[in-house]
């Protein structure tokens, strides 16, 4: 199972980041908003871009705005393993191809309510799928149990279309509900993470070593 670790609910970002670089996290995954897409707004790109002098982790970035083409051409300048767009904004197919201009995985992202069958005519564009497990748009919120189901039945629907096709669960992850995760590849966790004195534990504990 491999972790993303969110600094989204973090107060000091840089000091979080630089304990991160210290754990055996897979990567760190940032939450980037536009206050549209989602009513909150994260900080903007020209202070995110900061982040890579506090990590040498790869980037897991999650695109909650309205109109991700900008947005995907500024992230694909950093260390960046994925970058995720949401189904539900406009041309996602061929944001989806300008991730992978960039030589990028390609991730697509579903909000609680949309069915997971949504992301058929996608499939052979995509590298990853973000099943959110809260509503979008903030850190610290309680999971939502129906994601579990989510998850199993998006592992099907991959297997019945023969797509490698990464899963990942965003939202109020914790230890309990991470071992009936074990169909999803990716877990993103922030506040579990980032809340607590000890990093590396918490990550021990998500990956069930603990
Ligand atoms: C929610 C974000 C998540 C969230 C994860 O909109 O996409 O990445 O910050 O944080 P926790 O684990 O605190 O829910
Ligand atoms: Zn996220």
């Amino acid at each position: 199972m491999k972790i993303s670790a969110s600094f989204l609910s973090s107060y000091n970002i840089a000091a979080d980041l630089i304990r991160l670089n210290d754990t055996d996290v897979d990567y760190i995954h940032v939450d980037f908003m536009d206050g549209k897409f989602v009513k909150n707004k994260t900080l903007p790109f020209r202070q995110m871009k900061h982040i890579y002098e506090y990590t040498s982790k790869r980037l897991d970035v999650h695109l909650m705005v309205e109109k991700p083409k900008k947005w995907i051409a500024k992230f694909a300048t950093l260390n960046t393993e994925f970058i995720t767009v949401h189904i539900e904004t406009e041309d996602v197919l061929s944001s989806l191809e300008q991730i992978h201009t960039y030589g990028i995985k390609a991730g697509l992202s579903l909000k609680l309510e949309t069915p997971i069958e949504e992301v058929v005519p996608y499939l052979p564009y995509i590298d990853l799928i973000l099943v959110m497990s809260v509503e979008p748009g903030m850190g610290g919120q309680a999971f939502q149990e129906e994601a579990i189901k989510k998850v199993k039945e998006l592992k099907k629907l991959l297997k019945k279309y023969k797509a490698m096709i990464e899963i990942s669960v965003d939202g109020g992850i914790n230890q309990d509900n991470a071992k009936k995760l074990k169909d999803a590849d990716i877990l993103v966790s922030g506040n579990y993470i980032t809340s607590q004195e000890d990093f590396q534990k918490q990550i021990d504990c998500l990956r069930g070593r603990l």
